[in-house]
């Protein structure tokens, strides 16, 4: 199996508390895996630790096969998309502006940007004209749909994905959930996707990741997650989330 990220024994602390503590985890190339768990579990501070952002305490990340270092992060975050939690977009630029920032850093003529951006605009079916308004002008929707083109801007080989619909209504969340999970597989790309809702996890990947306190609880399906979890705190966070979904079916079918 071709494994795009690898996380040996990897550790963060701020201060005297782990937000990631001594995980190991392997990310496969070319799927869809959900990194889940409860507010303050680690899940951001992991993805920044296998894009380089910020280097682990202990432990080693390799991506494609490579070490990430200081020396090659920012080299190798091209590959890798990425959409912050909140999307991150720039308020003072346009949709378009914002999309093409990294095309523009990189070099790339106005032709082949221009070229990619219809590629993009036509694949999350994000209309043209909408390309000229600021962020502040858009949607909900639109905004996650103009972060997602920016994170696709130089092709990536990765894609991590904070809470990509943490901030929408359930209806635009519902309708996008469907939308995203096509892309993805239209791509074919690796995708870590991070959520804290069990049926959102379950939509996008059947390979999930629970953490618990900057740790892996238990990689397994939803299903098995259900049937057979492998503690406690599995047992509750997953009596949690059926909680919050009593009015969904196990699909994650919004309620009314
Ligand atoms: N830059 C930082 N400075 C201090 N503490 C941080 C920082 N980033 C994260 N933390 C702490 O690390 C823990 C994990 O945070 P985070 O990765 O954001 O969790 P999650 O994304 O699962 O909600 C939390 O206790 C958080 O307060
Ligand atoms: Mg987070």
């Amino acid at each position: 199996m071709h494994l795009m990220f690898h996380l040996s024994d990897i550790s963060k602390s701020y201060g005297p508390l782990f937000a990631v503590a001594h995980t190991t985890l392997d990310i496969p190339a070319g799927r869809t895996t959900a990194l889940i768990g409860p507010s303050g579990c680690g899940k951001s501070t992991l993805l920044r630790l296998m894009n380089g952002l910020i280097a682990p305490d202990t432990g080693s990340v390799t991506f494609d096969g490579e070490a990430v270092t200081a020396a090659n992060a920012s080299s190798l975050r091209r590959r890798m998309g990425y959409v912050i939690q909140q999307g991150g977009l720039f308020p003072h630029m346009t949709a378009r502006q914002n999309i093409s920032v990294m095309a523009r850093h990189t070099g790339w003529t106005a032709a082949d940007t221009e070229s990619r951006l219809q590629v993009l605009a036509d694949l999350t079916r994000f209309p043209l004209d909408a390309l000229a308004r600021y962020p502040a002008e858009l949607s909900g929707g639109q905004r996650q749909r103009v972060s997602l083109m920016r994170a696709l801007m130089l092709d990536p080989d990765a894609l991590l994905l904070d809470e990509p619909l943490g901030a929408l209504d359930p209806m635009v969340r519902f309708d996008l959930q469907t939308e995203l999970a096509d892309i993805f597989k239209t791509l074919g790309k690796t995708v870590v996707l991070v959520t804290h809702d069990l049926f959102e996890a379950a939509h996008f990947a059947s390979d999930i990741v629970l953490l618990r306190d900057g740790a892996v609880e238990q990689r397994a399906s939803m299903d098995v997650l259900l049937s057979a979890p492998a503690s406690t705190f599995v047992k509750k966070f997953v009596g949690a989330q059926r909680g919050l979904n009593g009015a969904r079916g196990l699909n994650g079918e919004p309620g009314l």
